[in-house]
């Protein structure tokens, strides 16, 4: 398809460089494991031109909306659509896009009376292609590869990454090769990762040991490493922030919440906040936060134990899978953008996590179980006083209700916490629970248990 993309005079993309996030060494290529050549820590992407001739924030602004009229791919794409923040691509047309980004900011009415904060939304980015947020990066990191003539991607996944990166691996006619942690991530994520045809190996180890292999397989083989220590991906991942500012006309909200996993995500919204301000498009920041579970707590922990200063790796388990994540490896971009925004670092318990997920999903929009920290993390800043209930907050979703059918269906037949340690305690979770009901094939029964449960009430009711 090549439609026309809308002409837009004097905006256009700046060339990229790689600098080093420890010892500030630029290059103009990135190694095979997008580590520095010098110290080895990991690359972020610059754009040297924005210091002296940025942008006007104005005429960006006007352009990237005017482009949501257009049918070109690119135009159509959230991610492509704010092209000027993103590495320039030698070919835009040859970006391998699926309409990915253009997510949508849900109003939470019932988590918001529940939590005292009247201003409270949702971007859903589970409402992306593959159902995750791994899309948005993954749309501008495959199209990298497919450029630089590589055959194969691969990376390492706890299996949203590896949907994602088999998706946009097929549309580009490239090969993905998938690490996952065998039995520890979720069969819906997996089955993606079939359907698209990648080479699927479940390893006997967890996402931290996945990785590592990984990071050693690019120096071995001709493969494009696709996690998101490959500063490609966050640059697309950037894009969630730039999509959400466009939603309340460039306000910026008082506190953006996200889970944390390898801490890729949270860079990259951090990156876009400070270069949207950087280049005029906000005038103020956010106070950007991570949640994680308590289970796989490396980041609450490295700030509460070690000033942010060195890693603190764990040995990680939650049930919340997609951040089953002990060892993660932006953890210095993570502890920068809380600096520079002024964020906090929190963890939920399993039980929260639970309970949070059942709210969203009586919101009637549901998310995965690592999403669902984000509300758990909300009202423990809220008790903590670092949120006020007069502030606008924005969670991030980062993967579908749909990606983890198993968590949802446990919780609601009172399986989840069946025989752990957290049985006695996950009682009170019983109101949120509405487990299927067996019943005769008969009218009587029907109308029964209809009558039954509208005498119970609900707590999903608006009261
Ligand atoms: N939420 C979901 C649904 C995820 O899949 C992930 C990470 C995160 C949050 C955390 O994001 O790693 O950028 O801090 N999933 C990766 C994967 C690790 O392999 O799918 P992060």
């Amino acid at each position: 398809m090549s439609h026309p993309t809308t002409s837009e005079p004097g905006l256009r993309q700046s060339t990229h460089r790689f600098r080093c996030i420890a010892c500030g060494d630029l290059s103009d290529a990135a190694s095979l494991d997008f580590r520095c050549s010098r110290c080895a820590d990991l690359l972020e992407i610059i754009y040297p031109a924005w210091t002296s001739a940025s942008p006007a924030a104005e005429d960006l602004k006007s352009s990237w909306r005017q482009r949501r009229l257009s049918n070109s791919a690119i135009d159509l794409s959230g991610v492509w659509r704010f092209r000027e923040l993103l590495p320039a691509l030698q070919n835009s047309d040859q970006a391998i896009t699926l309409r990915e980004g253009n997510t949508p900011l849900y109003e939470l009415p019932q988590c918001a009376r529940s939590t005292g904060v009247p201003r409270l939304y949702a971007k859903h980015q589970g409402m992306n292609p593959t159902s995750s947020f791994k899309d948005t990066g993954m749309t501008v990191a495959a199209s990298f590869a497919r450029e630089a003539g590589y055959r194969w991607v691969a990376c390492a996944s706890t299996g949203n990454t590896s949907a994602s990166m088999a998706a946009y691996a097929a549309r580009g006619g490239l090969r993905s090769l998938v690490l996952v942690p065998e039995g520890k991530i979720s069969w819906s994520k997996l089955s993606q990762a079939l359907d698209y045809g990648a080479l699927t190996c479940q390893l006997r180890t967890d996402f931290d040991g996945c990785l590592r292999l990984l990071q050693q397989l690019v120096l071995r083989a001709p493969v494009y490493q696709l996690n998101s220590i490959n500063p490609f991906r966050l640059e697309g991942q950037k894009t969630l922030a730039l999509e959400l500012l466009e939603q309340l006309d460039w306000q910026p909200p008082d506190h953006i919440l996200v889970p944390g996993g390898n801490l890729g995500n949270i860079s990259a919204i951090g990156k876009a906040l400070l270069e949207m301000r950087g280049l005029g498009l906000i005038a103020r920041l956010p106070k950007l936060s991570v949640i994680q579970a308590e289970g796989a707590n490396a980041l609450v922990r490295t700030m509460r134990e070690a000033g942010g200063k060195r890693l603190v790796s764990v040995q990680a388990e939650t049930r919340a899978t997609a951040i089953r994540i002990g060892n993660p490896a932006s953890w210095k971009k993570a502890v920068h953008v809380l600096e520079a925004t002024g964020g906090a670092c929190e963890q939920v318990s399993e039980i929260e996590i639970a309970q949070a997920k059942a709210e969203i999903g009586a919101e009637g929009i549901g998310c995965e179980p690592a999403s669902a920290v984000t509300l758990a993390g909300l009202k423990k800043l809220l008790k903590q006083g670092f949120v006020k209930p007069e502030e606008s907050v924005v969670l991030v979703l980062t993967g579908n209700l749909l990606k983890d059918p198993d968590f949802t269906m446990e919780f609601h037949r009172g399986d989840l916490f069946r025989g752990t340690a957290h049985e006695s305690e996950s009682a009170a979770l019983k109101p949120l629970r509405r487990p299927p009901m067996v019943l005769d094939a008969t009218l009587e029964a029907v109308i029964q248990a209809l009558e039954q449960a509208d005498k119970s009430g609900s707590t999903h009711s608006n009261g």
